[in-house]
């Protein structure tokens, strides 16, 4: 009797090791690959209510929202997502008069919800293995060149093939590195309106201080809905267009999150590299992500002196100080996981049992026997042109006015006159939005300073001709060169660019190649063009080879292991407990927060801490309505061990009933190596409680018309 329950329970223990928090699965094999597992961690729905072609699903619910996702949460095509994902568009909206980011946004009927140029909803209608199809006439003893063009010619066949038969968009992605293809036929919706979106105060409550970290108390909500024509089709904005009816809306539940309980984010995850050796760890660690680091660290100070002075320069700046820091702030957490976590030596210890497995057979010899050494070696000749390219990007076309003024290279190339011509329109609008959000005295400063960077810390042999003739030209002096640039060029004016361009000619425009600013770009292109990119083209190839083998070799080094895919934009559906952790000695961290850490964290001079009085009085009143947790408290955020990554903000976290639980919208700072490394033990995603931003919407900006639209479970 004993021994049978200990045998059981061995198993058991085995079982649950089996249980793996990690992975971003594809919805067409959860029913093959996953569902057993998401039932025994309480799963209550099945596979194909998460993912069906015949009838509607939750998958008819997930949108992307070209870098985000979304869920559509009403039968009136009402999409919920982050705030920071509507930030752009919300911070449009914005003058000094209507600052929508400050004092928040809510359309009280349809016709005040503001349509958003250029914004996309797409939703997805099937997914299909297309890897034989894709890969026919493709060998092993071909170049990459050769494969590459056999692929694009399938790819471009199926693809077209698939789209006059459904009707539908079709794209094809790589999968394992190549190794399997996956085609998806979408629907893309292009009227999505504003609806909704709390004070930034709410939205974005804690900033840039409080983001990659728990505690949080953030409300990162934002509210837009999908508009279609009288037949429900996708159609360009018309005020005659009417409220898209979906084939299925997600139910929310007011049960809230508690401790062990299963969930599962339904998404877009952007790109991990789970499968790269140590050598592609290694650069990151030590060779680009520090240059990021300190590059961005410099635009930060700068960024943030002009904003604590300035309302105005507070508007434009936002959404780009946002997103300079959001990624500055990921890497520091990475590298200090990445080297906290040892992940290099790890990699380095797996690889040794590589070349042991790899070196066990003749035929694996000569299949597999040089792969370490080969990707070490292509790492290594590549490592110098990424520090490089880093530099070009994050230096040089980090500063505004060179950026600009490159914009403006395809105009000067503009192979005929109606290319010419449709260019010239585009850039005369351009003008007028870049320097809506543009504070000269900012880009001046960054100019100054980040070449000043960028000539100490890249390599001489890889400076653009401006950072080398700056000798001779002015001793060295790179407040000259601005000084210059900035007085001179055209670049640096919104009333003379505009008049230039307004009846411009292309023998008129040809005098840009004489503008200081342009020359700069010029110089950069030069460099990146002459130097950098045909060898990193060139070595990226032989890196994709290798490391399309690499993948291939690890599967089959481990064929009891369920691999799952590397994240590449496509809709993945990840799965993991509500789960405290210890980030560190002596710490613990509780699974979700509550109103009270907004109050503690309260502080009426720092932008991102005010709280409003409004918020205050419903926090001491406990005016929650039915949004508050059964402890009587009213939660905020909550953590989870799912494994998600950047693009999966804005994406649904939903319960073992597949209802609405919240929106993830972060992970923990000590987690965010997981797109190189994943540890369940020190990984969770965070999500916003959907029941605070119920409470938000009914509670504190009145529209509780929308909450009404809503499927409540309560
Ligand atoms: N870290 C989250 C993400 O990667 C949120 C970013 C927006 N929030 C912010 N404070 N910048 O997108
Ligand atoms: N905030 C991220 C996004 O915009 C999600 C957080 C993450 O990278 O996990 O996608």
């Amino acid at each position: 009797m004993k021994k049978i329950f200990l045998i059981l329970l061995v198993s058991l223990l085995s079982f649950s090791n089996l249980i793996a928090e990690e992975g971003m699965w594809i919805p067409s094999l959860l029913q093959k690959m996953n569902e057993g597992e998401m039932i025994t961690m309480g799963m209550r729905i099945t596979a194909k209510d998460i993912y069906d072609i015949n009838h509607a699903s939750l998958k008819d619910a997930i949108v992307s929202i070209g870098g985000c996702s979304a869920e559509i949460i009403s039968d009136q095509g009402l999409l919920i997502t982050n705030h920071h994902c509507g930030y752009s568009r919300i911070q449009q909206h914005s003058t000094l008069e209507h600052d929508y980011l400050t004092d928040g946004f809510w359309a009280m009927n349809k016709s005040e919800e503001l349509p958003n140029a250029g914004m996309i909803a797409r939703l997805l209608i099937r997914i299909d293995d297309v890897s034989l199809e894709v890969l026919k006439g493709v060998e092993n003893a071909m170049t990459e060149e050769q494969r590459d063009v056999i692929i694009k010619k399938n790819i471009k066949e199926i693809t077209e093939k698939a789209e006059k038969e459904s009707g539908y968009e079709a794209s094809i992605r790589p999968f394992y590195y190549g190794n399997q293809y996956f085609m998806f036929l979408t629907e893309t919706y292009k009227d999505v309106r504003l609806v909704g979106a709390p004070p930034s105060n709410i939205g974005k409550f804690g900033g840039d201080t409080d983001n990659w970290m728990w505690p949080r108390h953030t409300g990162d909500f934002s509210i837009f809905r999908i508009y279609a024509d009288k037949d429900n089709k996708p159609a360009v904005y018309s005020k005659d267009n009417v409220p898209y009816k979906p084939k299925y809306h997600i139910p929310i539940s007011l049960k809230g999150a508690n401790e062990g309980d299963f969930t599962f984010v339904f998404g877009y995850p952007g790109r991990t590299e789970e499968y790269i050796p140590s050598y592609g760890v290694d650069m990151n660690v030590n060779v680009v992500n520090p240059v990021i680091i300190d590059l961005r660290t410099e635009k930060l100070n700068i960024f943030k002196k002009y904003i604590e002075q300035d309302r105005l320069v507070r508007i434009q700046y936002a959404s780009k100080a946002a997103g300079v820091s959001n990624t500055w702030k990921k890497l520091i957490g990475a590298n200090k996981g990445l080297i906290r976590f040892d992940a290099i030596a790890k990699k380095q210890a797996y690889e040794k049992d590589f070349i042991n497995w790899a070196g066990s057979t003749p035929s694996l010899k000569s299949e597999y026997g040089n792969l370490i050494t080969d990707l070490e070696k292509v790492y290594g000749e590549l490592a110098p042109y990424q520090k490089a390219s880093t530099y070009l990007r994050e230096a040089g076309n980090g500063v505004e006015i060179i950026r600009f003024a490159s914009g403006f290279k395809s105009l000067l190339e503009a192979e005929d006159e109606a290319k010419f011509e449709k260019l010239l329109t585009s850039k005369q609008k351009d003008v007028a939005s870049f320097f809506k959000d543009y504070h000269q005295p900012i880009d001046k400063e960054v100019f100054e300073k980040l070449l000043a960077m960028y000539q100490k810390g890249s390599d001489p042999a890889y400076l653009p001709d401006f950072l080398i003739s700056i000798q001779s030209k002015y001793k060295g002096d790179i407040g000259k060169l601005a000084n210059e640039v900035f007085k001179k060029s055209i670049f640096a004016s919104e009333a003379k660019l505009t008049a230039f361009l307004k009846d411009a000619d292309f023998g008129k425009l040809k005098k840009l190649q004489n503008d200081p600013a342009y020359e700069l770009a010029a110089d950069l292109d030069k460099l990146d063009e002459g130097k950098l990119q045909p060898q990193i083209k060139k070595l990226g190839n032989e890196l994709a080879k290798l490391q399309r083998i690499y993948m291939k070799a690890q599967m089959e080094m481990q064929p009891e292991k369920r691999f799952y895919p590397d994240a590449n934009s496509t809709l993945r559906v990840t799965y993991g407990k509500v789960k405290p952790f210890d980030p560190s000695d002596g710490v613990k961290y509780k699974h979700f927060t509550t109103m009270k850490g907004i109050i503690e964290k309260e502080d009426p001079n720092i932008y991102d801490y005010v709280v409003e009085n409004k918020l205050k009085e419903l926090y001491q009143t406990k005016n929650y309505g039915p949004y508050a947790d059964q402890d009587g408290s009213m939660h905020v955020c909550f953590i989870a061990a799912n494994h998600t990554s950047g693009g999966n903000s804005g994406s649904p976290i939903l319960n073992a009933d597949g209802h609405l639980l919240g929106l993830n919208f972060d992970r923990v700072w000590e987690g965010t190596m997981s797109d190189l490394n994943y540890d369940p033990d020190y990984c969770r995603n965070i999500s916003v409680d959907i029941r605070y931003c119920l409470f938000i919407i009914d509670k504190f900006a009145g529209a509780g018309h929308l909450v009404k639209e809503m499927t409540i479970v309560e």
